[in-house]
């Protein structure tokens, strides 16, 4: 086997729950069996130049064709009912979701805050990114989830009055919604896997595998980065999932 093959299809590391590979995505994806796969989270790059601190540079110019091309092989692996989660810009998520829509059934564009950007030229000031939430057909699982009752950070009291139905709510929550402005990115030093990058709030991946997996189902990442996602399935998974997540050379 060639150094570059053995990348593929040897985990660079292992734990009872999952394996992290260390390569190129579509290539570990190409090796890997079809339909064996219940959800993919994906956190791609989004081509703006950024310093991964990896062998790969974040400019391509056939970018949204690349996406395609993972995209597919997602496609191939998912089995029926499984879940697909991308999360991406506004700006290529309308790009992104005509691949989509040609293999997968939509459910959500999950409206993400996003503070901390700025306006660019003559343009809104943008404040959410895009968790598209697409199915293989009719979807396997959903779980329901539910999120605690707004609270004021400074006085602890409760913030809405739920139109005087306060009393009507479930206990154990209210219903998650398809916007979440409670996922704001891990900024502070202290968080971060890797200094100086921007990981995405544990949170966001936690709350998306709940959602669509069972105990003991495989969750695939193809952008593993940090690899914090290996730590979210395996901490909100009961019994651990089997996570395949995938991280650049
Ligand atoms: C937006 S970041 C995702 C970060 C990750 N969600 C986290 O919280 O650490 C995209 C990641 O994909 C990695 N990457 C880029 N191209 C890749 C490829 N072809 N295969 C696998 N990983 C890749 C980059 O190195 C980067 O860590």
């Amino acid at each position: 086997m060639t150094a570059a093959a053995k990348m593929n299809r040897v985990p660079f590391y292992e734990t009872a729950k999952g394996s992290l590979y260390k390569g190129d995505c579509i290539n570990v994806m190409r090796d890997m069996k079809p339909e064996s796969v219940n959800c993919i989270f994906a956190d791609p790059p989004f081509n703006l130049g950024k310093d991964y601190r990896t062998k790969f540079i974040d400019k391509n110019s056939n970018y949204i064709e690349w996406c395609g091309e993972w995209i597919r092989e997602g496609v191939r692996l998912l089995k029926d009912g499984g879940a697909f989660f991308l999360y991406c810009m506004p700006s290529i998520a309308v790009k992104l979701v005509h691949e989509l829509n040609q293999c997968l059934e939509f459910r959500h564009w999950i409206a993400i805050t996003m503070k901390g950007t700025y306006p660019r030229g003559n343009k809104l000031y943008p404040a959410h990114y895009a968790l598209l939430y697409y199915s293989k057909g009719k979807p396997h699982v959903f779980n329901r989830l539910r999120t605690p009752v707004v609270t004021c950070r400074h006085c602890g009291g409760e913030i809405k009055d739920y139109g005087g139905h306060r009393k009507m709510l479930n206990p154990a929550g209210l219903n998650l919604t398809d916007f979440w402005d409670d996922t704001s990115p891990n900024r502070h030093r202290k968080y971060k896997v890797r200094p100086g990058v921007n990981e995405l709030k544990i949170t966001i991946p936690e709350r998306a595998v709940l959602m669509s997996t069972n105990p003991n189902d495989v969750v695939l990442d193809p952008f593993g980065g940090g690899a914090r996602h290996t730590k979210s399935a395996n901490r909100t998974v009961e019994g651990g999932s089997g996570l395949k997540n995938l991280t650049a050379p």
